[in-house]
């Protein structure tokens, strides 16, 4: 078909790991909880943003300097996010990609994260710490959806990259890359358990 596919929009899904970690995920989940106690500055700061759920991103947000674990976690991911923007043919004029922010999520039942990108990031992305059956998956927007005013919609059972939103399922252990400003969300957390996950952002700047 003489079809070029063009602005196609990259995410990247992977395990952190080749082997099963098992030491590894629950010291992070230990640390995510331990933080929530110690924090109260991002307590108050999710009660006013992240109504009923834990974030440390107005408070603890650079984890990966200060926790050995989350270090591990940033060394570990290094490998991932060259993989997915060695493709993408940045010119970085010679400066890296580097983490800027590292926080951690705890979404209890019946929490959601609303709509939202990562201004002044270039690579966003979350490493999945605990996700009970039926917890709610990572849910992308089309970025072009604002330009779709008279579009038609699709067939029911469309190809999945050509729908308005792609949910992504999260499983812990894996980990998730997108560009950061491809818009998000995270629906309401329909099971019991706490959803835990890790985000950062890279910035080259
Ligand atoms: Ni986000």
């Amino acid at each position: 078909m003489p079809i070029e596919k063009l602005f196609a929009t990259p995410v990247y899904t992977a395990p952190l790991t080749a082997r099963r970690n098992v030491s590894f995920n629950p010291q992070l989940l230990r640390e995510c909880r331990q933080l929530r106690v110690d924090d109260p500055a991002g307590r108050r700061w999710s009660a006013a943003n992240y109504p009923g759920g834990y974030t440390s991103y107005g408070s603890a947000n650079k984890m990966h300097r200060v926790s050995p674990t989350f270090a591990r976690l940033q060394a570990l991911l290094a490998r991932h996010v060259a993989a997915f923007v060695r493709p993408l043919e940045f010119d970085l004029t010679g400066r890296a990609l580097e983490m800027t922010d590292c926080w951690v999520n705890i979404m209890p039942a019946g929490v959601a994260h609303g709509l939202h990108l990562h201004p002044l990031s270039t690579i966003s992305g979350t490493y999945y710490v605990q996700t009970p059956a039926g917890c709610p998956a990572l849910k992308f927007e089309d970025p072009r959806l604002d330009r779709m005013m008279a579009a038609p919609p699709r067939r029911a059972g469309a190809a999945r990259a050509l729908g308005p939103w792609v949910s992504v399922p999260a499983r812990s252990g894996h980990l998730v890359l997108f560009e950061s400003w491809l818009r998000h969300e995270v629906p309401v957390n329909l099971a019991r358990t706490e959803r835990v996950s890790i985000s950062f952002n890279y910035a080259w700047f």
